[in-house]
């Protein structure tokens, strides 16, 4: 299940990813990244540089790999990935250049660069792959119709794409290159773990086709639905055509022997935290059912310890204290149209 992270804005996009991304760094220093171009990793950049600068995270045995790099443009142009990328990270912290890795769109064979860079990464283990989603869905640049078992391939840029890169070509469509070269999407969830970057009303379609639409290649990031760990951190415009989320509480007779009256504190844990939205309509549904209860929430996101004393998994956890002790808890699941419906107690 993709997990939701919604976040007030850009700034706050940008922490929570590089939180995520820094906590893969240190805990190994000779990790593999894998790298998105564009404006939404901008800030997490800017976050990585400033914690090399003050904290001294070193990237000297780290890895990368860059999702993409348009053709027909020099490595020396400015808009290039190549250049890009070391803009705005790599001339910033002591990555080795001899291990950062970027598909190369120059010469005449680009089918042996794609193979190249295959080759490069089935000898690699991304360890956490960045990603930025384009309005038509695009992860790197797997245009619709893309097919999910892609690998590193040629591909001309969508009109829609052309478009939105044009504000990094003095507004010119003419001067947006029509093609790149192109990680595919099997390459993209061969990572242990991805962070999608979204912010802004343009990309709140996508998003929301990717995280509760069906599968289809026409949007590249619903192929994420399958991954085993992937966040989307989105700012509210980006997350705002989610689809509400509904409350159930199914069962709740054990509950009521517990909360008989005020002592007692409920509070709700999940490790999937989009559920801002869906987390509060279910403490107004309880709060009604159960006065003089106090309900507090809690992410476990912000609280890890709390998580691993209680083994909170990905299932949405209810626990009731009573003068500071677990004395109850349910557990409940979410329905594919994102119901919590909360099941058994389990004490
Ligand atoms: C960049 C890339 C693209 C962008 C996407 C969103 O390497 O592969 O998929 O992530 O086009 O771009 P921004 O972040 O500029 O909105």
């Amino acid at each position: 299940m993709i997990k939701v992270i919604t976040c007030k804005d850009y700034e706050e996009v940008s922490d929570k990813a590089a939180e995520i991304m820094l906590e893969v760094v240190k805990s190994n220093p000779q990790c593999t990244l894998g790298l998105a171009t564009g404006s939404s990793p901008i800030g997490l950049y800017k976050r990585m540089i400033k914690d090399h600068q003050e904290n001294g995270t070193s990237y000297s045995e780290v890895k990368t790999y860059n999702l993409d790099e348009y053709v027909g443009l020099p490595i020396t142009h400015p808009e290039s990935y190549y250049s890009f990328m070391h803009r705005n990270l790599f001339d910033h912290i002591d990555v080795k250049e001899e291990n950062v890795h970027i598909p190369s769109s120059q010469g005449d064979d680009l089918q042996a660069n794609c193979d190249a860079y295959n080759a490069a990464l089935a000898q690699a283990q991304i360890d956490i792959q960045v990603l930025g989603i384009g309005s038509d869905g695009h992860i790197g640049f797997n245009e619709p119709g893309t097919p999910f078992d892609s690998v590193t391939h040629i591909t001309y840029l969508k009109e829609s794409t052309i478009k939105d890169n044009a504000r990094f070509f003095d507004d010119d469509i003419n001067k947006v290159p029509t093609q790149a070269i192109t990680m595919g999407i099997s390459n993209v969830m061969a990572a242990k773990k991805v962070i999608l970057l979204a912010t802004g009303t343009n990309k709140a379609k996508a998003v929301a086709e990717a995280i509760q639409g069906e599968q289809n290649v026409e949007n590249a990031a619903t192929a994420l639905q399958d991954h085993p760990d992937v966040y989307f951190i989105l700012d509210e415009a980006a997350a705002s055509l989610l689809k509400p989320q509904g409350v159930e509480i199914v069962n709740t007779e054990k509950f009521d022997s517990v909360i008989a009256n005020g002592s007692v504190i409920v509070d709700f844990y999940a490790d999937w935290c989009g559920p801002c939205k869906m987390i509060a309509p279910m403490l107004d549904e309880l709060a009604k059912a159960y006065e003089n209860v106090r309900f507090v929430k809690v992410n476990v996101d912000h609280d890890p310890d709390v998580a691993a004393r209680f083994e909170v998994t990905s299932i949405p956890n209810l626990c009731c204290f009573k003068d500071g002790q677990l004395v109850n808890r349910a557990v409940g699941y979410q329905t594919k149209d994102g119901l919590i419906r909360l099941i058994e107690s389990t004490m």
